[in-house]
């Protein structure tokens, strides 16, 4: 296999380009699919649960450092909390800023990087969703974190997830995945259909990184797409994430595994989800 670049720059690059490419029409599949709809509606309504239970202070201020096209940071703010999203890719701030603006939802969104956040004690919660594992080295991971603690209130929490190494589903990219080496996803919903092959172009099994060549063809009534991108992704174990938490500054941690909020059940949990209390 041949080696990738794994600087910042071409680490970034890929990271937007990859999402720039996608983001139309990845909004299109979130709106018109029950698949995704019911996760978007399930992901809101957990956030609303752990406002409550996880939080020591009301949360009415809430900050996205990756809102991407928006669906968690538009939610919130249709249900009335105060928020801010930002995202690395324009693309993806552009969309959402349009689906505010169709929707007459009031939200203040911008283009901005999780690592390079500047604000102090201004957010009740702040969401770090889907993107720590997209975060280009050690030293991202540790400044994203301890910059969402600075921009924390007190008794103010953060909710960030990442994928479970070892899930052995098809869904998520896991240590399976990775010896697997291919997977192909189809999607349709009313006026598109996306396929996309996904194989594994280069794996550090010393850091647990992997990149990814994917093959996107979209079929639209307007006509056919097709899109070849790279994206590199990182495995983290949960110890990994509460040690990253810990060392930003967070001592209350949970995680709910899959999104329940049930946590005493056994699971073999596809998505690791982390509710951090600033003190
Ligand atoms: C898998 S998407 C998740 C988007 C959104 N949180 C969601 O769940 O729908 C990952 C997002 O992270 C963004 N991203 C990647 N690196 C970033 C960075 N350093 N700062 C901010 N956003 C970043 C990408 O542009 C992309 O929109």
């Amino acid at each position: 296999m041949k080696s990738l670049k794994n600087t910042r720059e071409a680490i970034l690059k890929a990271s937007r380009s990859y999402y720039a490419h996608r983001a139309y029409y990845e909004d299109l599949l979130i709106q018109r699919q029950r698949r995704f709809a019911d996760a978007n509606e399930r992901e809101l309504n957990f956030l609303r649960y752990v406002f409550k239970a996880d939080a020591t202070r009301p949360i009415e201020k809430v900050l996205d450092v990756a809102c991407g096209s928006g669906r968690h940071v538009l939610g919130l703010a249709k249900l009335g909390y105060e928020c801010t999203g930002l995202d690395y890719t324009p693309e993806r701030v552009r969309i959402a800023k349009e689906r505010a603006t169709q929707q007459g939802i009031s939200v203040e969104l911008m283009q901005g990087d999780a690592t390079r956040l500047n604000y102090e004690n201004e957010f009740d919660a702040v969401l770090a969703l889907y993107v720590l594992f997209l975060l280009p080295d050690d030293d991202d991971v540790s400044k994203c974190l301890s910059l969402i603690y600075r921009s924390l209130r007190p008794g103010g929490i953060l909710v960030c997830n990442v994928g479970n190494p070892f899930y052995e589903g098809k869904r998520w990219f896991s240590l399976k995945s990775i010896y697997e080496g291919l997977r192909v996803v189809e999607d349709r919903a009313p006026g598109i259909r996306s396929t996309e092959v996904v194989r594994l172009h280069d794996f550090d099994p010393m850091h647990g990184v992997a990149w990814w060549q994917e093959t996107s063809t979209i079929e639209t009534p307007e006509g056919i797409h097709i899109f070849r991108d790279r994206e590199r992704l990182r495995l983290f174990t949960y110890w990994d994430i509460v040690h990253y938490l810990q060392l930003a500054g967070f001592k209350e941690i949970k995680c709910y595994p899959d999104w329940k909020t049930n946590t005493h059940k056994k699971t073999k949990a596809e998505m690791l989800v982390f509710v951090s209390r600033r003190d």
